[in-house]
């Protein structure tokens, strides 16, 4: 499959006799919000986990030297917080375009806090995808991490940003906290 996401995302017809759509953000969606939301609350997601296993070719990196952001792996019992936000169908077009290296949108149930639960939408870059680089040590995707930037910024600011973004929701994520950290130790080597 191809990196590029934007034509199979824009052929998709699920929700679209609705006016608004819960988004579920679990990545940079958190903390940086370019787009025109009705509401945002914190939410999860079920059977979910978050890793560095995506390849940025157009933000956190280029083509030939791509970054590691995140995608979400299918997990039991595992629980992924994140942030819904509900927007309008035409926000999709930026969407898109800003999610278009590897991420496919995909049905979800989110739960917000108070345990109600809604179906929307999220994007997951699945290991189909020909920008996904998989699993790797944590340490070692820290070094890559360390190493890579593109179009949107240092790839190590996407992480500090994330794992700030992940405390302020009061979520433990010790894959994130354990990039960040040995992030953090390389600074100061
Ligand atoms: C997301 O944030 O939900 C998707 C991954 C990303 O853009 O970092």
């Amino acid at each position: 499959m191809s990196a590029n996401t934007i034509a199979a995302n824009r052929s998709l017809r699920r929700f679209y006799e609705h006016e608004s759509i819960w988004l579920f953000g679990y990545g940079s969606l958190i903390f940086k919000a370019d787009f025109p939301y009705l509401d945002r609350r914190p939410a999860s997601i079920d059977h979910w986990v978050r890793r560095f296993w995506q390849g940025s070719h157009d933000h956190r990196g280029t083509p030939s030297a791509p970054g590691r952001v995140v995608t979400l792996i299918p997990q039991k019992q595992a629980v992924c917080v994140g942030v819904a936000y509900l927007i309008e169908l035409e926000v999709f077009d930026h969407l898109d375009f800003r999610e278009k290296n590897g991420y496919l949108r995909f049905v979800a149930n989110m739960a917000f806090r108070d345990k109600s639960v809604v179906q929307g939408t999220v994007y997951i870059a699945t290991e189909e995808n020909a920008a996904f680089l998989g699993e790797a040590p944590e340490s070692d995707i820290a070094r890559h991490i360390a190493g890579s930037a593109g179009p949107s910024g240092h790839n190590a600011e996407y992480v500090f940003n994330l794992a700030q973004a992940l405390r302020a929701l009061s979520a433990d994520d010790p894959h994130v906290f354990s990039v960040e950290q040995h992030l953090l130790n390389l600074n100061q080597g």
